[in-house]
Protein backbone atom coordinates (compact mmCIF):
# COMPACT_ATOMS: atom_id res chain seq x y z
CA UNK A 1 0.00 0.00 0.00
CA UNK A 2 1.26 3.22 -0.68
CA UNK A 3 1.12 5.23 2.60
CA UNK A 4 2.35 8.72 0.67
CA UNK A 5 1.23 9.52 -2.86
CA UNK A 6 2.28 11.96 -4.78
CA UNK A 7 1.03 14.09 -7.01
CA UNK A 8 0.31 12.70 -10.97
CA UNK A 9 3.05 13.59 -13.69
CA UNK A 10 5.22 14.26 -10.54
CA UNK A 11 9.51 14.69 -11.75
CA UNK A 12 11.16 12.17 -9.70
CA UNK A 13 14.24 12.66 -10.44
CA UNK A 14 18.62 13.59 -9.45
CA UNK A 15 20.79 16.03 -10.30
CA UNK A 16 24.47 17.00 -10.99
CA UNK A 17 26.61 20.03 -12.49
CA UNK A 18 29.09 19.71 -14.97
CA UNK A 19 32.43 20.48 -13.47
CA UNK A 20 31.56 17.63 -10.43
CA UNK A 21 31.19 14.96 -12.77
CA UNK A 22 32.17 15.67 -16.67
CA UNK A 23 35.90 15.43 -15.99
CA UNK A 24 38.82 17.95 -17.21
CA UNK A 25 36.82 20.83 -16.97
CA UNK A 26 40.86 21.91 -18.17
CA UNK A 27 39.41 25.69 -19.06
CA UNK A 28 37.90 27.06 -15.60
CA UNK A 29 38.54 28.67 -12.67
CA UNK A 30 38.15 25.23 -10.69
CA UNK A 31 40.66 23.69 -12.37
CA UNK A 32 42.96 26.28 -11.99
CA UNK A 33 42.33 26.69 -8.11
CA UNK A 34 42.53 23.01 -7.95
CA UNK A 35 46.27 22.40 -9.57
CA UNK A 36 47.02 25.37 -7.06
CA UNK A 37 46.84 22.59 -4.40
CA UNK A 38 43.48 24.53 -2.62
CA UNK A 39 41.01 21.57 -2.21
CA UNK A 40 41.21 19.66 0.47
CA UNK A 41 44.12 16.50 0.49
CA UNK A 42 45.20 18.47 -2.80
CA UNK A 43 42.49 16.32 -4.62
CA UNK A 44 42.10 17.50 -8.40
CA UNK A 45 38.34 17.07 -10.11
CA UNK A 46 40.48 15.17 -12.74
CA UNK A 47 38.24 12.21 -14.94
CA UNK A 48 35.65 12.79 -11.83
CA UNK A 49 33.00 10.41 -12.87
CA UNK A 50 34.29 10.58 -16.66
CA UNK A 51 30.15 11.58 -17.18
CA UNK A 52 31.34 13.35 -20.62
CA UNK A 53 32.47 9.98 -22.05
CA UNK A 54 30.15 7.17 -19.94
CA UNK A 55 26.32 9.31 -20.20
CA UNK A 56 24.95 6.90 -21.98
CA UNK A 57 25.89 4.46 -19.10
CA UNK A 58 24.50 6.80 -16.73
CA UNK A 59 21.14 7.72 -18.46
CA UNK A 60 20.78 3.90 -18.21
CA UNK A 61 20.73 4.04 -14.68
CA UNK A 62 18.48 6.81 -14.22
CA UNK A 63 16.12 5.20 -16.77
CA UNK A 64 16.44 1.76 -14.56
CA UNK A 65 15.62 4.28 -11.18
CA UNK A 66 12.08 4.76 -12.43
CA UNK A 67 12.99 8.58 -12.84
CA UNK A 68 11.96 10.63 -15.26
CA UNK A 69 13.86 14.00 -14.75
CA UNK A 70 17.31 14.89 -14.34
CA UNK A 71 19.21 17.87 -13.79
CA UNK A 72 22.91 18.85 -15.19
CA UNK A 73 24.73 21.85 -16.20
CA UNK A 74 25.80 23.23 -19.46
CA UNK A 75 29.79 23.68 -18.54
CA UNK A 76 30.34 27.76 -20.06
CA UNK A 77 33.73 27.32 -20.60
CA UNK A 78 33.07 23.97 -23.00
CA UNK A 79 31.14 25.69 -24.80
CA UNK A 80 32.75 28.99 -25.09
CA UNK A 81 36.49 28.34 -24.36
CA UNK A 82 37.64 32.27 -25.14
CA UNK A 83 35.47 35.09 -25.84
CA UNK A 84 33.20 35.46 -28.55
CA UNK A 85 34.52 31.75 -30.11
CA UNK A 86 31.68 29.31 -29.61
CA UNK A 87 32.50 25.41 -29.51
CA UNK A 88 30.88 23.67 -32.62
CA UNK A 89 31.76 20.10 -31.17
CA UNK A 90 30.62 20.63 -27.35
CA UNK A 91 27.61 22.30 -28.60
CA UNK A 92 26.90 18.95 -30.44
CA UNK A 93 27.91 17.20 -27.40
CA UNK A 94 25.18 18.26 -25.18
CA UNK A 95 22.96 18.10 -27.88
CA UNK A 96 23.54 14.40 -28.01
CA UNK A 97 22.97 14.23 -24.22
CA UNK A 98 19.70 16.23 -24.26
CA UNK A 99 18.48 13.69 -27.62
CA UNK A 100 19.59 10.72 -25.55
CA UNK A 101 17.49 12.23 -22.31
CA UNK A 102 14.64 12.70 -24.77
CA UNK A 103 14.55 9.14 -25.89
CA UNK A 104 14.18 8.07 -22.50
CA UNK A 105 11.46 9.86 -21.73
CA UNK A 106 13.30 11.72 -19.10
CA UNK A 107 12.80 15.36 -18.79
CA UNK A 108 16.13 17.42 -18.76
CA UNK A 109 16.36 20.36 -16.59
CA UNK A 110 19.31 22.29 -17.69
CA UNK A 111 21.41 24.97 -15.61
CA UNK A 112 24.05 27.72 -17.06
CA UNK A 113 26.04 28.68 -14.87
CA UNK A 114 26.58 26.14 -11.68
CA UNK A 115 29.64 27.71 -9.55
CA UNK A 116 32.03 27.44 -12.59
CA UNK A 117 33.55 30.38 -15.01
CA UNK A 118 35.79 30.25 -17.67
CA UNK A 119 39.40 31.34 -17.30
CA UNK A 120 39.09 33.92 -19.32
CA UNK A 121 35.75 35.45 -17.16
CA UNK A 122 37.81 34.78 -14.57
CA UNK A 123 40.42 37.09 -15.67
CA UNK A 124 38.22 39.91 -16.56
CA UNK A 125 37.35 39.89 -12.68
CA UNK A 126 34.35 37.05 -12.63
CA UNK A 127 31.47 38.22 -11.37
CA UNK A 128 32.73 41.52 -9.35
CA UNK A 129 32.87 42.66 -13.13
CA UNK A 130 29.45 43.94 -14.41
CA UNK A 131 30.57 43.04 -18.14
CA UNK A 132 30.39 39.24 -17.45
CA UNK A 133 27.09 39.84 -17.28
CA UNK A 134 26.71 41.06 -21.00
CA UNK A 135 29.25 38.21 -21.35
CA UNK A 136 26.62 35.39 -19.55
CA UNK A 137 23.86 36.13 -21.54
CA UNK A 138 25.72 35.94 -25.10
CA UNK A 139 26.39 32.40 -23.84
CA UNK A 140 23.09 31.79 -22.57
CA UNK A 141 21.33 33.28 -26.01
CA UNK A 142 23.36 31.20 -27.62
CA UNK A 143 22.87 27.83 -25.76
CA UNK A 144 19.81 28.80 -25.75
CA UNK A 145 18.99 28.91 -29.54
CA UNK A 146 20.57 25.45 -30.13
CA UNK A 147 18.64 23.50 -27.80
CA UNK A 148 15.26 25.28 -27.79
CA UNK A 149 13.34 22.38 -28.93
CA UNK A 150 15.29 20.06 -26.41
CA UNK A 151 14.40 21.79 -22.99
CA UNK A 152 11.50 23.78 -21.51
CA UNK A 153 12.69 23.84 -18.01
CA UNK A 154 16.00 26.34 -17.75
CA UNK A 155 17.65 27.37 -14.47
CA UNK A 156 19.72 30.10 -15.08
CA UNK A 157 22.08 30.19 -12.16
CA UNK A 158 22.66 27.43 -9.23
CA UNK A 159 22.77 29.07 -5.73
CA UNK A 160 23.56 32.46 -6.54
CA UNK A 161 23.50 33.34 -2.85
CA UNK A 162 25.73 30.11 -1.67
CA UNK A 163 28.35 31.05 -4.88
CA UNK A 164 28.88 34.84 -3.63
CA UNK A 165 28.45 33.87 -0.20
CA UNK A 166 31.52 31.19 -0.54
CA UNK A 167 33.66 32.84 -3.08
CA UNK A 168 33.41 36.30 -2.58
CA UNK A 169 32.93 36.32 2.00
CA UNK A 170 33.97 33.12 2.92
CA UNK A 171 37.27 32.73 1.07
CA UNK A 172 36.57 29.46 0.83
CA UNK A 173 35.65 28.92 -3.58
CA UNK A 174 37.64 30.72 -6.05
CA UNK A 175 38.13 33.36 -5.58
CA UNK A 176 38.74 33.64 -2.11
CA UNK A 177 37.67 36.59 -1.39
CA UNK A 178 36.57 38.02 2.22
CA UNK A 179 34.46 40.95 1.46
CA UNK A 180 30.90 41.77 2.27
CA UNK A 181 30.46 44.34 -0.20
CA UNK A 182 32.18 42.34 -2.54
CA UNK A 183 29.56 39.50 -2.01
CA UNK A 184 26.57 42.04 -2.12
CA UNK A 185 28.24 43.43 -5.80
CA UNK A 186 28.07 39.82 -6.69
CA UNK A 187 25.14 39.01 -5.96
CA UNK A 188 23.82 42.55 -7.93
CA UNK A 189 25.32 41.42 -10.65
CA UNK A 190 23.91 38.09 -10.53
CA UNK A 191 20.48 39.27 -9.86
CA UNK A 192 20.93 41.57 -13.57
CA UNK A 193 22.53 38.27 -15.29
CA UNK A 194 19.42 36.47 -14.52
CA UNK A 195 16.52 38.65 -14.73
CA UNK A 196 17.93 39.25 -18.40
CA UNK A 197 18.76 36.02 -18.84
CA UNK A 198 14.95 35.03 -18.18
CA UNK A 199 13.98 37.52 -20.66
CA UNK A 200 16.18 36.30 -23.88
CA UNK A 201 15.14 32.48 -22.63
CA UNK A 202 11.18 33.90 -23.24
CA UNK A 203 11.65 35.85 -26.18
CA UNK A 204 13.29 32.35 -27.77
CA UNK A 205 10.74 29.95 -25.76
CA UNK A 206 8.14 31.59 -24.89
CA UNK A 207 6.39 28.75 -22.71
CA UNK A 208 9.91 28.14 -21.11
CA UNK A 209 9.69 27.70 -17.38
CA UNK A 210 12.73 29.45 -16.06
CA UNK A 211 13.91 29.53 -12.57
CA UNK A 212 17.17 29.62 -10.43
CA UNK A 213 18.14 27.22 -7.57
CA UNK A 214 18.31 28.69 -4.84
CA UNK A 215 19.82 27.30 -1.46
CA UNK A 216 17.55 28.11 1.46
CA UNK A 217 19.16 27.20 4.94
CA UNK A 218 17.38 27.42 8.24
CA UNK A 219 19.15 29.63 11.03
CA UNK A 220 17.98 29.64 14.43
CA UNK A 221 19.49 31.38 17.26
CA UNK A 222 21.52 29.41 19.32
CA UNK A 223 19.45 30.70 22.21
CA UNK A 224 16.20 31.62 21.11
CA UNK A 225 15.66 34.20 24.34
CA UNK A 226 18.71 35.95 22.98
CA UNK A 227 18.22 39.27 21.58
CA UNK A 228 21.46 39.71 19.72
CA UNK A 229 21.66 36.03 18.78
CA UNK A 230 18.20 36.98 17.72
CA UNK A 231 19.95 40.07 15.53
CA UNK A 232 22.70 37.86 13.79
CA UNK A 233 19.42 35.49 12.74
CA UNK A 234 18.05 38.19 11.16
CA UNK A 235 20.98 39.39 9.63
CA UNK A 236 22.27 35.89 7.76
CA UNK A 237 18.46 35.39 7.00
CA UNK A 238 18.70 38.35 5.02
CA UNK A 239 21.60 38.17 3.51
CA UNK A 240 21.28 34.61 2.42
CA UNK A 241 17.66 33.68 2.43
CA UNK A 242 16.47 36.70 1.33
CA UNK A 243 17.99 39.58 -0.86
CA UNK A 244 18.14 37.52 -4.19
CA UNK A 245 14.82 36.38 -4.10
CA UNK A 246 13.08 39.68 -3.00
CA UNK A 247 14.45 41.37 -5.79
CA UNK A 248 13.52 38.93 -8.67
CA UNK A 249 10.04 39.02 -6.70
CA UNK A 250 9.56 42.62 -6.47
CA UNK A 251 12.21 44.23 -8.84
CA UNK A 252 13.59 46.01 -5.72
CA UNK A 253 17.45 44.99 -4.43
CA UNK A 254 18.25 45.89 -0.56
CA UNK A 255 20.93 44.94 0.96
CA UNK A 256 24.25 46.31 3.44
CA UNK A 257 25.75 48.77 1.20
CA UNK A 258 23.72 49.16 -1.63
CA UNK A 259 20.20 49.67 -2.64
CA UNK A 260 18.80 49.51 -6.41
CA UNK A 261 15.65 49.91 -8.09
CA UNK A 262 16.00 47.15 -10.73
CA UNK A 263 12.53 46.89 -12.62
CA UNK A 264 13.18 44.53 -15.06
CA UNK A 265 14.20 41.92 -12.22
CA UNK A 266 10.54 42.13 -11.04
CA UNK A 267 8.31 38.84 -11.51
CA UNK A 268 11.24 36.95 -13.27
CA UNK A 269 10.48 33.13 -11.98
CA UNK A 270 7.99 30.85 -13.58
CA UNK A 271 8.59 28.28 -10.55
CA UNK A 272 10.82 28.82 -7.93
CA UNK A 273 13.51 25.61 -7.44
CA UNK A 274 14.72 25.17 -3.66
CA UNK A 275 17.73 23.34 -2.74
CA UNK A 276 17.65 22.13 0.83
CA UNK A 277 19.91 20.46 2.71
CA UNK A 278 20.23 21.56 6.58
CA UNK A 279 19.80 23.90 9.44
CA UNK A 280 22.82 26.41 11.30
CA UNK A 281 22.46 27.43 14.69
CA UNK A 282 23.23 30.83 14.61
CA UNK A 283 24.31 33.29 17.41
CA UNK A 284 26.15 36.56 18.52
CA UNK A 285 29.97 36.16 19.43
CA UNK A 286 32.07 39.16 20.40
CA UNK A 287 35.20 37.14 19.69
CA UNK A 288 34.54 36.54 16.14
CA UNK A 289 35.47 39.40 14.09
CA UNK A 290 34.43 41.36 11.98
CA UNK A 291 30.71 39.99 11.58
CA UNK A 292 30.55 38.81 15.40
CA UNK A 293 28.61 35.90 14.45
CA UNK A 294 29.09 32.29 15.35
CA UNK A 295 27.50 29.15 13.20
CA UNK A 296 26.92 25.85 15.66
CA UNK A 297 25.82 22.77 14.92
CA UNK A 298 24.56 21.04 17.99
CA UNK A 299 26.86 17.94 19.57
CA UNK A 300 24.09 15.72 19.90
CA UNK A 301 22.23 16.78 16.42
CA UNK A 302 22.57 13.98 14.31
CA UNK A 303 24.90 14.80 11.45
CA UNK A 304 26.06 13.60 7.75
CA UNK A 305 29.64 12.93 7.05
CA UNK A 306 29.76 16.18 6.15
CA UNK A 307 28.59 17.36 9.69
CA UNK A 308 25.47 18.88 8.69
CA UNK A 309 22.85 18.33 10.83
CA UNK A 310 19.92 16.77 9.69
CA UNK A 311 16.72 18.15 10.01
CA UNK A 312 13.75 16.93 7.54
CA UNK A 313 10.90 19.58 9.35
CA UNK A 314 12.96 22.17 8.06
CA UNK A 315 12.41 21.41 4.76
CA UNK A 316 8.82 21.72 5.50
CA UNK A 317 9.27 24.85 6.90
CA UNK A 318 11.38 26.09 3.71
CA UNK A 319 8.86 24.73 1.43
CA UNK A 320 5.81 26.31 3.15
CA UNK A 321 7.80 30.11 3.61
CA UNK A 322 9.05 30.27 -0.08
CA UNK A 323 5.61 29.12 -1.36
CA UNK A 324 4.04 31.94 0.74
CA UNK A 325 6.41 34.28 -0.87
CA UNK A 326 6.29 33.20 -4.48
CA UNK A 327 2.93 31.62 -4.78
CA UNK A 328 4.45 30.16 -8.06
CA UNK A 329 5.24 26.25 -8.55
CA UNK A 330 8.49 24.81 -6.60
CA UNK A 331 10.73 22.30 -7.33
CA UNK A 332 12.93 20.83 -5.56
CA UNK A 333 16.28 21.28 -7.29
CA UNK A 334 18.49 19.37 -4.43
CA UNK A 335 18.00 17.84 -1.49
CA UNK A 336 20.26 15.22 -0.08
CA UNK A 337 23.19 13.77 2.37
CA UNK A 338 26.87 12.76 2.11
CA UNK A 339 26.71 9.78 3.91
CA UNK A 340 29.54 6.90 2.20
CA UNK A 341 28.31 4.16 4.66
CA UNK A 342 24.59 4.90 3.08
CA UNK A 343 23.62 4.57 6.95
CA UNK A 344 21.51 7.99 7.61
CA UNK A 345 20.54 8.05 3.99
CA UNK A 346 17.39 5.54 4.00
CA UNK A 347 15.83 7.61 6.91
CA UNK A 348 17.00 11.22 5.51
CA UNK A 349 15.15 9.70 2.04
CA UNK A 350 11.97 8.99 3.59
CA UNK A 351 11.64 11.86 6.08
CA UNK A 352 12.21 14.66 4.25
CA UNK A 353 9.39 12.98 1.26
CA UNK A 354 7.20 13.05 4.35
CA UNK A 355 7.94 16.88 5.04
CA UNK A 356 7.51 17.74 1.47
CA UNK A 357 4.36 15.14 1.14
CA UNK A 358 3.24 17.28 4.00
CA UNK A 359 3.52 20.56 2.28
CA UNK A 360 1.80 19.18 -0.73
CA UNK A 361 -0.94 18.12 1.37
CA UNK A 362 -1.89 21.42 2.84
CA UNK A 363 -1.69 23.29 -0.60
CA UNK A 364 1.68 23.66 -2.00
CA UNK A 365 1.82 23.39 -5.45
CA UNK A 366 5.24 21.50 -6.08
CA UNK A 367 5.94 19.83 -9.55
CA UNK A 368 9.09 17.86 -8.78
CA UNK A 369 12.06 16.09 -6.87
CA UNK A 370 15.36 16.06 -7.53
CA UNK A 371 17.94 14.53 -5.18
CA UNK A 372 21.32 15.00 -5.10
CA UNK A 373 22.99 13.71 -6.23
CA UNK A 374 22.69 10.82 -8.80
CA UNK A 375 26.26 9.41 -8.05
CA UNK A 376 28.75 10.11 -6.20
CA UNK A 377 31.16 13.08 -7.47
CA UNK A 378 33.70 15.85 -6.96
CA UNK A 379 32.08 18.23 -4.12
CA UNK A 380 34.25 21.30 -4.60
CA UNK A 381 36.43 22.27 -1.92
CA UNK A 382 35.90 18.99 -0.42
CA UNK A 383 37.10 17.29 -2.92
CA UNK A 384 35.54 13.34 -3.48
CA UNK A 385 36.03 12.98 0.31
CA UNK A 386 32.35 13.74 0.58
CA UNK A 387 30.32 11.11 -0.88
CA UNK A 388 26.28 12.24 -2.00
CA UNK A 389 25.65 9.34 -4.23
CA UNK A 390 22.28 7.37 -4.77
CA UNK A 391 24.84 5.50 -7.22
CA UNK A 392 28.48 4.61 -5.07
CA UNK A 393 31.76 5.55 -8.00
CA UNK A 394 34.29 3.77 -7.78
CA UNK A 395 36.95 6.53 -8.90
CA UNK A 396 39.75 4.21 -9.79
CA UNK A 397 37.83 2.19 -12.05
CA UNK A 398 34.95 4.40 -12.59
CA UNK A 399 32.14 1.54 -11.99
CA UNK A 400 28.96 2.34 -10.99
CA UNK A 401 27.14 0.50 -7.44
CA UNK A 402 23.69 0.45 -6.43
CA UNK A 403 23.27 2.24 -3.02
CA UNK A 404 20.23 0.52 -1.03
CA UNK A 405 19.13 3.99 -1.19
CA UNK A 406 19.47 4.16 -5.04
CA UNK A 407 16.86 0.81 -5.13
CA UNK A 408 14.34 2.53 -2.45
CA UNK A 409 14.36 5.59 -5.01
CA UNK A 410 13.27 3.55 -7.52
CA UNK A 411 10.68 2.09 -5.62
CA UNK A 412 9.59 5.66 -4.87
CA UNK A 413 9.70 7.12 -8.33
CA UNK A 414 8.01 3.75 -9.44
CA UNK A 415 5.13 3.82 -7.15
CA UNK A 416 5.33 8.16 -7.22
CA UNK A 417 4.70 7.39 -3.75
CA UNK A 418 6.10 6.10 -0.30
CA UNK A 419 4.86 2.81 0.40
CA UNK A 420 4.04 1.34 4.20
CA UNK A 421 6.79 -1.14 3.55
CA UNK A 422 9.45 1.38 3.44
CA UNK A 423 8.02 2.94 6.36
CA UNK A 424 7.78 -0.21 8.21
CA UNK A 425 11.65 -1.10 7.15
CA UNK A 426 13.42 2.26 7.66
CA UNK A 427 11.29 4.85 9.96
CA UNK A 428 10.50 2.31 12.75
C1 LIG B 1 24.80 22.54 -3.60
C2 LIG B 1 25.52 22.64 -4.90
O1 LIG B 1 24.66 23.14 -5.89
C3 LIG B 1 26.16 21.34 -5.33
O2 LIG B 1 27.06 21.64 -6.34
C4 LIG B 1 26.80 20.65 -4.15
O3 LIG B 1 27.50 19.52 -4.52
C5 LIG B 1 25.72 20.28 -3.15
N1 LIG B 1 25.03 21.48 -2.72
C6 LIG B 1 26.21 19.58 -1.91
O4 LIG B 1 27.03 20.41 -1.21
Amino acid sequence: MIRYAFPDGFFWGTAVSSHQVEGNNTNNDWWEFESQGKVKNKEISGNACDHWNKYEEDFQIIKEMKNNAFRFSIEWSRIEPSLGIFDGSSIEHYKKMLSSLRNREIEPFVTLHHFTNPIWVAREGGWLNEKTVDYFLKYVEKVVKEYKDLVRYWITINEPNAYAFASYLMGMFPPQEKSLLKMITVLNNMVKAHAKAYEIIHEIIPDAMVSIAYNVMIFDPINPSSFFDKKIQNFLDRLYNLIFLETILTGKFSAPFKKENIPYAKNTIDYLGINYYTRLHVGFDIKTFPFFVKLYVPENAEKSDFGWEIYPEGFYKVVKRFWEMVKKPIIITENGISDAKDEKRPKYLLSHLIELHRAIQEGVKVLGYLHWSLMDNFEWAEGFSQRFGLIEVDFKTQERRWRNSGKIYKNISENNGISDELIEKYLK
